[in-house]
């Protein structure tokens, strides 16, 4: 499907800087459409969710009639330790916003209880597809992805680039958005500030310019949804 095909277990820069517990995160549809201002048409089409995490946007966008794929790295840990990594991730990520009150900001969400329950209801979701269906699962990293050129109408990425812009550096956001926009006609990736302070990213500018130099339309819009203080814009790539 979509042209991609497996690859080897992967210990690249990403699967190496992420390995911590609080990372595998679970974020489901509605939590994808107020990142993203998805509407239906995007959902029905092909869509790549890198890094998809535990996210159930797949599988949700999969039952609505879409040709979705989930990229992570992962994956190539095998089912069992996906399982392991998401329960202690839910864990984590409550005791990360215990620790950090002052960060996040709860309009969205309303409150606590329906934050929780929503990413254990998409993780839950998430497992299920990933056994049922696990050809829509790929072990796979950027900046190097197995699919065709254009293969999707739309890519998202949610949590990885600028979030760990202090591990990852502008050479390597490049070559990561280069990729994205090389497998799909349209590019979205949320948030554009960093983790912990959420303070925007140093070298936002020099991207952007960068990617106009080559060839692509790179816009930053405002979206509704926002959790992370200031984390309420997103970067969308278009051919220019
Ligand atoms: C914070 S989670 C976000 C998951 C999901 N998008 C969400 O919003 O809930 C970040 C994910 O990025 C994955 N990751 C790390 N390095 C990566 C890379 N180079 N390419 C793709 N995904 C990567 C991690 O394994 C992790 O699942």
């Amino acid at each position: 499907m979509l042209g991609h095909q497996r690859t080897p277990p992967l210990r690249g820069p990403g699967l190496r800087a992420f390995s911590g517990t609080v990372l595998f995160t679970s974020r489901g549809l509605a939590e994808y459409r107020a990142m993203f201002t998805l509407d239906d048409a995007d959902l029905t089409g092909s869509l790549l969710d890198c890094c998809a995490g535990a996210a159930s946007l797949v599988a949700e966008a999969s039952v609505q009639g879409g040709r979705a794929v989930a990229v992570d790295p992962f994956y190539a840990q095998g089912t069992a330790t996906v399982r392991d990594a998401l329960r202690d991730s839910l864990r984590g990520g409550q005791q990360l916003i215990e620790d950090h009150e002052e960060q996040f900001v709860w309009d969205w969400y309303g409150d606590r209880a329906t934050r929780d329950a929503m990413r254990a209801e998409a993780a839950a979701v998430f497992l299920e597809d990933l056994s049922g269906a696990p050809q829509r699962y790929v072990a796979a990293e950027l900046p190097r992805l197995p699919f065709a050129d254009g293969a999707f109408d739309l890519a998202v990425c949610s949590h990885l680039l600028f979030t760990w812009a202090r591990r990852l550096d502008c050479a390597w956001h490049l070559k990561a958005l280069r990729e994205l926009a090389r497998v799909a006609r349209e590019v979205r990736v949320f948030p554009l500030v960093r983790a912990g302070d959420g303070s925007p990213t140093p070298f936002l500018t020099e991207l952007l310019d960068e990617l106009g130099g080559l060839g692509l339309t790179a816009e930053v819009v405002g979206v509704e949804y926002e959790f992370q203080r200031g984390g309420n814009q997103m970067l969308r790539l278009l051919p220019s």
